[in-house]
């Protein structure tokens, strides 16, 4: 049995907890409960999914997720695209959490009273009881879904991202919810968020669970990232939330709230990157560019934006630098600089590691080379990182340099490259 909520009746019993979201308008805190803020999706994050979606063609009907937590990502894309939404969750606290939330983000938007806030419901109980849940919520089941939005638990620190870790598990989810999709020409609409580390392979077996069940069903892979090259979600988006026959987008979910996602698509199949390792060669150009973007597997897209170049060469492809090289600067606009963690020309070679024997001879050659700022952009034990770094700030300011740039190291592991910025030119 489920037990039902809705923004109007949920009363606060002290078994949440609210805190605020920085993500959000200021001043609105949500509730949460049994440690189900950090499994929430950001307010921000949330909305803009919600926003991509706005054009899509839904069927009529609800928008169901039945593993909601504390019911931001839902409540967001029932107020976007202004459709009452049914949201389940196992955790009876966690489900009255998401009841309140729901009055939230109603009173919130001035839109308490709107049919897609009033005719909203949280459920406690299984999300994979589907025929319960819609006589529960609505007094009859129905094929009435008009969009499955899923985002399961996974155990944290996973290290496998295990499909079979999720809860609840995919395939059960798919199966249960399968007879009550509102009839859609391009099939049931479904966003589906998976680990974003999933591998290449665990991606084919998601693809296969959804080609069983509906086969060549329409789907766009999406990597979303906050930045720091980390992907925050990673999801797959089936029939009329892949209307526009996209295979894969990375979206870059903006710093400052308010502006704009940047985003890169591609309607066609991908080739995977090569790593082509040269000597080291001074006037060459490096670029160390957004991890999310090189995984997404969309960097090549991107790259036909931003060069011309037909010789580039990926000296590093996975972990969290990865390195291209290239005979001319990049021709990066405004919105592509969140993209590039460092770019420049390399102008002197050191042949080593850095450690702290070599640090010092580091700081002399960016003295000599005229430098003013050099950044470390290469792997360092953290805890010398600071001192290297250190010694380079202290020596280098101050003098009559008049560069800005990076130090890189060069994929054959033994090269320190010395690069000055593109922007700084000299
Ligand atoms: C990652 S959280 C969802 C967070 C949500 N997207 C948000 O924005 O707050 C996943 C939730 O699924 C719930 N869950 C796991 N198995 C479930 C099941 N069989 N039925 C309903 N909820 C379930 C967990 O208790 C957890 O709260």
């Amino acid at each position: 049995m489920h037990q039902r909520f809705t923004a109007d009746d949920a009363e606060d019993n002290g078994t949440t907890q609210t805190s605020p979201d920085s993500t959000a308008p200021e001043g609105t805190v949500f509730h949460h409960a049994n440690d189900g803020r950090p499994l929430a999706t950001p307010w921000q994050v949330a909305t803009e999914r919600s926003m991509a979606l706005v054009d899509q063609p839904l069927a009529d009907g609800y928008i169901i997720d039945p593993a909601c937590g504390s019911g931001l990502q839902v409540w967001a894309h029932a107020l976007t695209l202004s459709r009452p939404a049914i949201g389940i969750e196992l955790d009876p606290a966690r489900a009255l959490a998401s009841a309140l939330n729901l009055r939230t983000v109603g009173a919130m938007s001035g839109e308490i009273t709107s049919p897609w806030c009033s005719d909203s419901v949280v459920l406690a109980g299984d999300g994979l009881d589907a025929e319960q849940a819609l006589t529960t919520a609505l007094g009859q089941a129905s094929p009435c879904v008009a969009m499955l939005q899923l985002d399961p638990a996974r155990p944290r620190n996973s290290r496998h991202h295990d499909l079979s870790e999720m809860r609840p598990a995919l395939d059960h989810v798919l199966d249960a919810w399968r007879p009550w999709f509102a009839p859609h020409e391009l099939g049931p609409a479904m966003l589906l968020d998976l680990s974003p580390r999933l591998s290449t392979d665990q991606r084919r077996q998601v693809e296969s669970m959804v080609d069983e069940r509906w086969p060549g069903l329409r789907r766009t892979w999406v990597w979303t990232s906050r930045g720091r090259g980390r992907v925050d979600r990673l999801a797959l988006w089936t029939g009329p939330l892949a209307a526009d026959g996209a295979l894969r987008r990375f979206v870059r979910i903006p710093p400052q709230l308010g502006e704009r996602p940047f985003t890169v698509t591609t309607h066609h199949p991908t080739e995977p990157l090569k790593i082509t390792v040269h000597p080291p060669q001074r006037g060459e150009h490096v670029s160390l560019l957004d991890a999310a973007l090189v995984e997404s597997g969309l960097v090549s897209q991107w790259l036909a934006n931003v060069t011309k170049d037909k010789d580039l060469r990926w000296g590093v492809l996975h972990g969290r630098r990865p390195q291209l090289h290239h005979p001319h600067p990049l021709r990066l606009r405004p919105m592509d600089q969140g993209l590039v963690q460092a770019t420049g020309r390399v102008v002197a070679l050191y042949q080593g590691s850095l450690d702290d024997t070599t640090v010092q001879d580091v700081v002399e050659l960016a003295i000599e080379h005229r430098f003013s700022s050099v950044k470390l952009r290469l792997a360092t034990p953290p805890e010398r990182q600071p001192a290297w770094q250190g010694a380079l700030d202290r020596q280098l300011t101050g003098r009559s340099g008049d560069r800005q740039g990076f130090l890189a190291q060069h994929p054959n592991g033994h090269t320190l490259l010395l690069c000055v910025d593109a922007h700084n030119g000299r």
